[in-house]
């Protein structure tokens, strides 16, 4: 019976880590139309009033090119945890979503069909250099 309890619970680890992998698997990239045109729109206007003071375009230019291959999700929370600098989270996720959007748009990435969602698959999409 113990014996039983060991290899099942060995089962779910291994199942567990065999997940684990597939989920980091990424299957698109930021060049696959992975956000929509009126996300691009409302991320400008926050870009505006929330992100230009401190960064111009050239900064998120460098900031993609040395976040080659990572998953855009961890983007989102690394700039979600810490922007803008002097009022770090302050936004709403959904805005925090808009302006990556509007950042990768005006790095040449082209828009799409599918929202960006943090919720639902950003995991999966890898940031390419611009
Ligand atoms: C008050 C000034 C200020 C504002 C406003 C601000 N930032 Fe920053 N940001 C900084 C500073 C300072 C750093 C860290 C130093 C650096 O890398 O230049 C930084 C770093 C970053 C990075 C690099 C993070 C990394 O891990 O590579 C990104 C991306 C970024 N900011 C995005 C944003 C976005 C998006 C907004 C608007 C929501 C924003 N910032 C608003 C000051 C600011």
């Amino acid at each position: 019976m113990i014996l039983c309890i060991k290899s099942l619970r060995y089962i779910v680890v291994v199942t567990i880590l065999a997940f684990g992998f597939t989920g980091l698997a990424q299957e698109k990239t930021v060049n696959d139309g992975v956000f929509t045109e009126a996300q691009v729109s409302a991320g400008q206007v926050v870009y505006d009033a929330q992100c230009k003071t401190c960064h111009n375009m050239r900064f998120y230019r460098d900031t993609l090119r040395s976040w080659n291959n990572q998953p855009l999700l961890y983007l989102w929370e690394s700039i979600m945890g810490t922007m803008p600098a002097d009022n770090p989270g302050s936004l709403m996720f959904e805005e925090y979503t808009d302006v990556i959007a509007y950042i990768l748009s005006e790095n040449g990435f082209p828009t799409g069909e599918s929202e960006l969602d943090p919720d639902n698959g950003m995991d999966t999409i890898a940031i390419v250099a611009p």
